[in-house]
C-alpha cells in the first residue's frame, strides 16, 4: 500500500471507531434510564435482571461513634492487605491505622480447582495475619474474653445469607478456575485463586484462622464497593453510594429496605439496606459496542458477561486499544509492512501504559514513542502515527468515563435525586483508574455535570475515598460488633 493510501485507510478506521463510540447526552440518558429499570428488576426478583442487586446485610453504616480495635482483610486481586484500626469514637475518630500489603506468591495462585488449593491460599493469608498480630505492641492487647473481630473485603460477587457468610457466585476480572485456561489466564492477571463457585468464603477463611490458633473471628464479609461506601459514610453522612473504577467496576448504594420486593426478612431498624449492584454485568441495547468489544468479549473467559465492565474498567481499556492498533497494523500498515508480533499478544498493553501515552504533553509525543517501543517493540513511528494512537486512547477513555457517569445518573434517578432536590448526594469513588487516570476522572466529572445540568450537579459530589474498602470493612465490623462498643450518643 502507498503511504498516502495507508494513512487514508487508517483515518477511515479511526473515524469509524470514533462514530461507533459516540455517547451524546441523549444516549447517556437512555443508558441511565436502562440502568434504573434494571435496578428495579433486580430488586424485584432474584435473577430478575443482569444486575444482581445483591443484598449485603449491611443495614448499619458507621456513624463515627464506633470505638475499639478492629481488623480488616482486603482481597481483590493479586495482593491482599491486612489492616488494623483503632477507633476512638466521635471525638477522636480513627486514632491509629496500620496496614500491611502482601503479594500472594504465584504458586498459590496458579492452582488447580481442588479445594486444597483454596485452603492453601487462605492458610497463607491466615499466616500473614498471625504475623501481623504477633508483632503488635502491648497497647493493642484486648481485654480478657474479648475476641478480635475482622471485616473481610472480598471483591467478587457473593450471595450472602448473613453479614458474615456468603458463597461465591462467579469469578470476574479474569479469574477463573477452568484448568484449560491457565496459560492464557496468566498473561494478564498473574493470579489464580482456586476458591470454587458456591463455596462459603468466610467459612474457608475462619477455618484457616483457627488452624493458626488465632483468637480472631470474621464478623463481616463485604464487597469493595460496600467497604468504600462505609468508609465514605464514616466521614460524611451524605455518602449514599459508592463506585469502584479499578481493575473492575461496580457500584453500591443505600436502598430503603421496603423498596426491595425480593427481601423477605425482617425490616431492619434503620429501614435501610446496602445493595451491591454488581453493575459490571449491566447490559443495554444503548451501549455503544464496537467490533473490538465484541471480539474481546467473545474471546474472554466470561463471554456475554460483565459487558459494562468490559467497556469501562482498567482491566480492559488497554486491551481494547491493542485490538484497534492491531487492526490498523493489519489493514493500514500503520507500523510498517510487518505487523509487530507483540501486538498480537492479548492483554500485553495495559491501562497504565495507555494512561502514560494519553497524558503525554511533550510536543513530539516522547512517552508514546517510548511505550510503543518498550511494550510492543514498535520503533520509528512518525509523529502522525503517535498522534493517532493518542486520539484512539481519547476515544476509548471518553466512552468509558461517560458511561460510568451515566451509570451514576441511573442510581440518582432510581433514588429520585436527579431533579433538583437541594440536598447533597455524595458518591464515594475509589480504584486505580479513577485515582491515576486524570483524563478519565475529569471526563467522568464533566459528563456528570453535562447529563444532570449544573444546578442539579452542584448537589452531587464525587469524593475520592482513598483505600475506603479496607477500612470500611473494619468499620462495618465495628458498627455490628457483638461487644457493642458503639457509643450511644
Ligand atoms: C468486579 C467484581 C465486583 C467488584 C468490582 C470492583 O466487577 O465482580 O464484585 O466490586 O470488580 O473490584
Amino acid at each position: 500500500m502507498r503511504k498516502s493510501g495507508r494513512l487514508a485507510r487508517a483515518r477511515a478506521i479511526v473515524k469509524e471507531i470514533e462514530e461507533k463510540c459516540e455517547t451524546p447526552i441523549a444516549k447517556l440518558q437512555l443508558v441511565a434510564d436502562d440502568m434504573m429499570a434494571e435496578m428495579h428488576a433486580g430488586l424485584a426478583d432474584e435473577g430478575g435482571s443482569k444486575l444482581k442487586m445483591l443484598i449485603t446485610y449491611v443495614n448499619n453504616l458507621p456513624t463515627g461513634h464506633e470505638k475499639g480495635l478492629f481488623y480488616a482483610l482486603d482481597l481483590g486481586g493479586t495482593n491482599f492487605r491486612v489492616i488494623r484500626v483503632q477507633l476512638g469514637g466521635k471525638e477522636q475518630g480513627v486514632v491509629k491505622q496500620e496496614a500491611e500489603e502482601v503479594s500472594i506468591p504465584p504458586h498459590l495462585m496458579v492452582g488447580s480447582s481442588h479445594v486444597c488449593e483454596t485452603l492453601e491460599l487462605f492458610d497463607f493469608i491466615a499466616k500473614r495475619l498471625a504475623k501481623f498480630i504477633a508483632s503488635e505492641s502491648e497497647e493493642f492487647k484486648l481485654p480478657e474474653g474479648r475476641q478480635r473481630e475482622l471485616g473481610f473485603t472480598f471483591s467478587f460477587p457473593v450471595r450472602q445469607i448473613s453479614l458474615a457468610s456468603g458463597t461465591l457466585i462467579k469469578w470476574t476480572k479474569g479469574f477463573s478456575i477452568e484448568e484449560t485456561v491457565h496459560s492464557f489466564h496468566l498473561f494478564f492477571i498473574n493470579a489464580h485463586i482456586s476458591l470454587q463457585v458456591g463455596e462459603d468464603v468466610v467459612a474457608e477463611l475462619n477455618k484457616a484462622i483457627e488452624r493458626q490458633g488465632l483468637d480472631l473471628h470474621v464478623t463481616a464479609l463485604v464487597n469493595d464497593t460496600v467497604g468504600t461506601l462505609a468508609g465514605g459514610r464514616y466521614y460524611d453522612n451524605d455518602v449514599h453510594a459508592s463506585v469502584i473504577l479499578g481493575t473492575g467496576t461496580n457500584a453500591a448504594y443505600v436502598e430503603r429496605a421496603d423498596a426491595i420486593p425480593k427481601w423477605h426478612g425482617l425490616l431492619p431498624k434503620s429501614g435501610e439496606m446496602v445493595i451491591n449492584m454488581e453493575w459490571g454485568n449491566f447490559v443495554s441495547s444503548h451501549l455503544p459496542l464496537t467490533e473490538y468489544d465484541l471480539s474481546l468479549d467473545a474471546e474472554s473467559l466470561n463471554p456475554g458477561e460483565q459487558i459494562f465492565e468490559k467497556l469501562i474498567s482498567g482491566m480492559y481499556l488497554g486491551e481494547i486499544l491493542r485490538r484497534v492498533l492491531l487492526k490498523l497494523a493489519k489493514e493500514a500498515s500503520l507500523f510498517g509492512d510487518i505487523v509487530p508480533p507483540k501486538l498480537s499478544i492479548p492483554f500485553i498493553l495495559r491501562t497504565p501504559h495507555m494512561s502514560s501515552m494519553h497524558h503525554d504533553t511533550s510536543s513530539d509525543l516522547r512517552a508514546v514513542a517510548s511505550k510503543l517501543k518498550d511494550v510492543l517493540e514498535i520503533t520509528n513511528t512518525t509523529l502522525k502515527t503517535r498522534k493517532m494512537v493518542v486520539e484512539i486512547c481519547d476515544i476509548i477513555i471518553k466512552r468509558g468515563a461517560r458511561l460510568s457517569a451515566a451509570g451514576m445518573v441511573g442510581i440518582l434517578k432510581k433514588q429520585g435525586r436527579d431533579s433538583g432536590e437541594k440536598q447533597r448526594f455524595v458518591i464515594a469513588v475509589d480504584g486505580g483508574l479513577f485515582e491515576h487516570y486524570t483524563l478519565f476522572r475529569e471526563c467522568l466529572e464533566g459528563s456528570l455535570a453535562e447529563i444532570l445540568g449544573t444546578e442539579v450537579a452542584s448537589f452531587v459530589i464525587i469524593t475520592h475515598a482513598n483505600d475506603g474498602s479496607g477500612i470500611g470493612a473494619a468499620l462495618i465490623a465495628a458498627s455490628n460488633s457483638q461487644y457493642s462498643l458503639v457509643e450511644t450518643s
